[in-house]
């Protein structure tokens, strides 16, 4: 069913007055986020430390909601303040002896990476697979480099450069199949790709509020399937793992059954309250539904970008392409800083600027994007000819 964009527009009022594409480095903020974090400070205030049980109770609320957006269980997800804190718990059950090969893509996020580098003094060999384009990581390359010293491979969902989508469900048969496991960080799918943990059968996932899901900084989860409860155990971890973190014992370290076992210290509550409701805007609307609109919007960018004669590092098949389009440019930051004072907002990275589109945008600012005069201004063309288009 089609969006009601203006009604879920006008559920975030600073979309009001600019263009906002870059919701790949930060979502919009729901009015609802401001409220419910005054719920939490009225708690703060009228009961002190009393406002505990209610801001943990929260934290389940949000637990149920992110496992329900991945197709999990509640108690498959730990929360943690953000995905590089959530992937060291992870990474912290593995043992490398036996087996220590890593393998992902150069197109990871950074953190997915240094998280590896940052275990070879404990046996870790990180078997890097190259992007051959920059954009893309086909799915034969990486299959090809998995064999029986793979422990594990830590793959993004979504490319966050490029918003390439990897074929999970075929690396993670292949990864299996040779007994290694998969940690999928969908930082760029969760809430956008439609995501089931269980179809894909991944062993981990990362995600976090940050960005698709408008839920502000602070909060990130890990799934973690419930096949690894019993068999794998974090080393990294805080008191809220224990099985009764209140019991205070220091003799005896009882993890809990579950995905709370890869939980740190005290949780950042204020977040659980903001976060909501990005999560439940989302679920209202339903992630086929945004994904269809992504699909849609990120054509016309494409589209618009080939009239304007713009170099495409995205991927131009809308069925491997996430929510993001990315555009080579001269001067990226300069390009940026002038968008900004006609109230346009994109993002800068390197040679590039990722222009994205979520449920809220519409095609006019996709339109006024291209009209704008920082973009009528640019040197171009940075390509010989536009390529086939892909509606
Ligand atoms: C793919 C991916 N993973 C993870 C993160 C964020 O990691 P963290 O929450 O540790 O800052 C980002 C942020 O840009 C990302 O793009």
């Amino acid at each position: 069913m089609a969006i009601d964009v203006s009604y879920y527009r006008s559920l975030f009022p600073s979309l009001e007055g600019r263009t906002y594409l870059n919701s790949c480095s930060l979502g919009m903020l729901p009015q609802r986020a401001r409220e419910r974090a005054a719920q939490y400070f009225d708690l703060w205030m009228d009961l002190g430390a009393a406002a505990w049980p209610q801001w943990l109770a929260q934290g389940e609320r949000l637990k149920a909601l992110v496992a329900e957006l991945i197709g999990a269980k509640p108690h498959e997800i730990a929360l943690h303040p953000n995905a590089s804190a959530a992937m060291y718990s992870m990474v912290s059950c593995l043992d490398f002896t036996q087996r220590p090969k890593v393998v992902y893509s150069d197109l990871n996020f950074p953190t997915t990476a240094y998280q590896w580098l940052s275990q070879r003094h404990r046996g870790a060999q990180v078997h890097l697979v190259h992007s051959p384009d920059g954009i893309t990581v086909p799915p034969e390359l990486v299959i090809k480099a998995i064999d029986e010293r793979t422990l594990i491979l830590p793959i993004s969902h979504v490319i966050y450069s490029s918003a390439y989508i990897l074929d999970v469900a075929a690396i993670t048969q292949a990864a299996h199949r040779q007994g290694a496991l998969v940690l999928l960080d969908s930082y760029h799918g969760v809430g956008v790709v439609p995501t089931d943990v269980k179809a894909l059968d991944v062993d981990f996932l990362v995600g976090g509020m940050l960005k698709w899901l408008c839920g502000g900084s602070g909060l990130a989860f890990l799934y973690v399937h419930e096949r690894w409860h019993s068999q794998l155990h974090p080393t990294s971890l805080g008191w809220f793992a224990h099985r009764d973190p209140f019991a205070f014992d220091v003799e005896n370290l009882t993890l809990a059954s579950d995905a709370r076992q890869y939980q740190g210290g005290t949780p950042s509550a204020v977040s659980f309250y903001i976060a909501e409701p990005g999560l439940e805007i989302i679920r209202e609307i339903g992630v086929p539904a945004i994904r269809e609109r992504a699909k849609y919007l990120t054509s016309l960018l494409i589209d618009l970008a080939d009239q304007a004669g713009l170099e495409v590092r995205s991927p131009r098949n809308p069925e491997i392409r996430g929510s993001t389009v990315r555009l080579r440019v001269p001067d990226s930051q300069a390009l940026t800083s002038q968008l900004l004072e006609e109230k346009i907002v994109v993002d800068a990275r390197g040679d590039a600027v990722r222009v994205s589109a979520h449920f809220y945008n519409t095609e006019e600012e996709i339109e006024g994007f291209f009209a704008s005069k920082a973009i009528r201004q640019l040197d171009r063309p940075l390509t010989d000819a536009p390529p086939a288009r892909h509606r």
